[in-house]
């Protein structure tokens, strides 16, 4: 199993994110899980950069600039050159600070001409009863896809992410039942845009107030390869919790 830890802007001291990656590096000794942290960008090289252990860095997000006259931009080259080995990509978080799909699909090609493996977060804004939220999760998917060659295409994680459950407590959640349909709608939807081989091998993963309390049982019902992890792993008995739970 592959766990993103999104800290987003809840580690705001340098101090707190080595605590973490020290715990992460701790249960990732003995789990059998595969954790990838993603810290703010200006702890990222200081966490990355000496790191020999099990544990993997991503970046939150990248520029959709390419470097040069660009004041408080973080490019994919930045991150990668910091030591991240993925990259968190079109996070409802950042949609809604403007990202289009346009300006999401730049960031995966600029992702992934750095060698960053993308996290590409998809989501529908509310469940309806009609399936609309099916169609309006293939458009992301698609539109992101569109631009980038089978080999590119074959290289990203897809995490979904339902706006509706983020930031939330586990009793907010998808159900197990509904994430296992939407794990196989999701490979349906890639099932039309990557060779077959490359369907069965892409990782997809949920995101959404997943917790101690929820996350065995999502990952025994549905077959998600892994989490995208915000306010839980951003808390150290938590996130020590949501690994053991795993192994
Ligand atoms: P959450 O965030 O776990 O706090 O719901 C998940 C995410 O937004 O990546």
């Amino acid at each position: 199993m592959l766990i993103v830890a999104n800290w987003k802007a809840y580690i705001e001291s340098l101090e707190k994110g080595k605590k973490l990656f020290a715990i992460s590096k701790r249960v990732s000794r003995t789990g059998s899980c595969t954790i990838v942290l993603a810290p703010p960008s200006p702890f990222l090289g200081v966490l990355a950069l000496k790191n020999k252990s099990r544990v993997s860095f991503a970046a939150q997000d990248v520029s959709a600039t390419l470097g040069g006259p660009a004041t408080g931009e973080v490019t994919a080259q930045m991150c990668a050159s910091a030591g991240a080995s993925y990259a968190i990509v079109g996070h409802s978080e950042r949609r809604a600070a403007g990202d289009t799909g346009n300006i999401v699909a730049e960031k995966l090609a600029h992702a992934l001409a750095k060698d960053l493996i993308p996290v590409l977060c998809v989501g529908e804004h509310e469940r309806d009863h009609d399936g609309r939220y099916l169609s309006f999760v293939r458009e992301e998917i698609t539109s992101a896809f569109v631009a980038l060659t089978p080999k590119e295409r074959a290289k990203i994680i897809i995490a979904y992410e339902p706006l509706w459950a983020i930031g939330k407590s586990a009793e907010s959640a998808i159900g197990p039942h509904d994430l296992a349909e939407m794990v196989l709608y999701i490979r349906k939807v890639l099932a039309e845009l990557l060779p077959r081989k490359n369907v069965l091998h892409t990782r997809v993963l949920y995101g959404g107030s997943v917790e101690p309390s929820n996350i065995r049982d999502l990952a025994r019902s549905s077959r998600v390869d892994g989490f995208l992890i915000g306010h839980a792993s951003a808390d150290e008995r938590m996130f020590t919790e949501l690994v053991k739970e795993l192994s």
